[in-house]
């Protein structure tokens, strides 16, 4: 009894801190987006879009056929939706694939799947080499989820390939799509953590708590990931970049009222969130670490 009325209590406040979509757009849900997530209520997903024909439509999850290669894209699904339990000797934090790829890697401007595959091999400033889609994968393990890479011929791989290249069905090859990555957010001054800080107050600790260390449900895992701390992403991640973070940040946070915020409260955000404590770059070593200062506040 006393689960069922938490229960309840629980939907209430999400309801509450969920905003409605803006006016005349509540029937122009994209319809792929309508899949259940495996931890948030459905209605938190459903991303109101202003012109249904703007982005790319990824196949519905009824679509995913009943073969070999369709078993292959629904492991791939779970790993990436759930990446804490399907990939577990992969992870060293508390996030999942899809708590940045919002939606299981569908939504546009949150760095879809779809949108990436067919942009792959392709050179990478960061590794100063040119990256196959797998090995892009793997970097997300070591630094989004602090983990270790996977090798290239282990399922995780394969899977989340396939799952990717699945995603992006009917999509064309070598394109820029719309709605890849974040848009870019306009800066006109320094950012300020100071003012950083009350925002987060205001506009985020409601779901990843006022530590910014995130809420977790009964059974341990997260409801909300944490934005910092030993849990989170690490100092080589892109999220930990200032730049790319205001991108996320503004085009999908708070969840489900992406947009709303002001292009410098999200640059400002983004420094507050800089500065936290969060697990080192595995690339450098101890010393480095310590002493010198952390990448990505560019
Ligand atoms: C902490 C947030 C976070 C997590 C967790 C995360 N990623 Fe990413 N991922 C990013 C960011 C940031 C980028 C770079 C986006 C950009 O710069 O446009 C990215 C980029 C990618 C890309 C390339 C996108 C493109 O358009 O080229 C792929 C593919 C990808 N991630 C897959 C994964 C997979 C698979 C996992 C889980 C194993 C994962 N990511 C976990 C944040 C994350
Ligand atoms: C309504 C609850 C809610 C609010 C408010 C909210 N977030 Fe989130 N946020 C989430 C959820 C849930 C995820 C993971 C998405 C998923 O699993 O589908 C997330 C993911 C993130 C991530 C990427 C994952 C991680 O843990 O690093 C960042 C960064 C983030 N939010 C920052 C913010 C910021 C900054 C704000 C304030 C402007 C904010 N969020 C407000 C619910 C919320």
């Amino acid at each position: 009894m006393a689960r069922i009325a938490a229960f309840a209590l629980l939907c209430l406040l999400l309801q509450a801190a969920v905003a409605e979509p803006p006016a005349g757009t509540e029937d122009k849900v994209r319809p792929g987006d309508y899949d259940a997530r495996l931890s948030l209520p459905a209605r938190l997903i459903r991303v109101p879009v202003a012109d249904p024909g703007e982005y790319f439509v990824p196949p519905e999850l009824s679509e995913i056929p009943d073969t070999e290669y369709g078993e292959m894209v629904r492991l791939g699904r779970l790993i990436f939706t759930d990446t804490q339990n399907f990939a577990k000797r992969y992870v060293g934090n508390g996030l999942n694939c899809s708590s940045c790829h919002l939606n299981e890697g569908r939504k546009a401007h949150a760095a879809p799947l779809w949108a990436a595959y067919g942009m792959y091999p392709a050179y990478r400033k960061k590794t100063k080499s040119v990256q196959t889609y797998p090995e892009r994968l793997q970097d997300c393990f070591r630094y989004s989820l602090d983990g270790l890479a996977p090798t290239l011929d282990t399922p995780e791989i394969k899977a989340l390939t396939a799952y990717s290249r699945w995603l992006a069905t009917g999509a064309p090859f070598g394109v820029e799509l719309p709605g890849r990555g974040y848009p870019p957010v306009a800066r006109h001054r320094d950012p300020s953590s100071t003012h950083g800080g009350e925002v987060f107050r205001d506009r985020c600790a409601l779901c990843h708590g006022p530590d910014g260390l995130g809420r977790r449900r009964r059974d341990g895992a997260y409801q909300f990931p944490p934005v910092w701390g030993s849990d989170s992403f690490n100092r080589a991640a892109g999220m930990n970049r200032i730049g790319t973070c205001a991108g996320f940040v503004k085009a999908n946070m708070p969840l489900g009222k992406g947009g709303t915020l002001e292009d410098m409260d999200a640059w400002d955000l983004c420094a507050f969130i800089w500065i936290q404590d969060r697990p080192w770059d595995p690339r450098a070593g101890t010393w480095k670490s310590l002493f010198s200062k952390p990448p990505g506040g560019g």
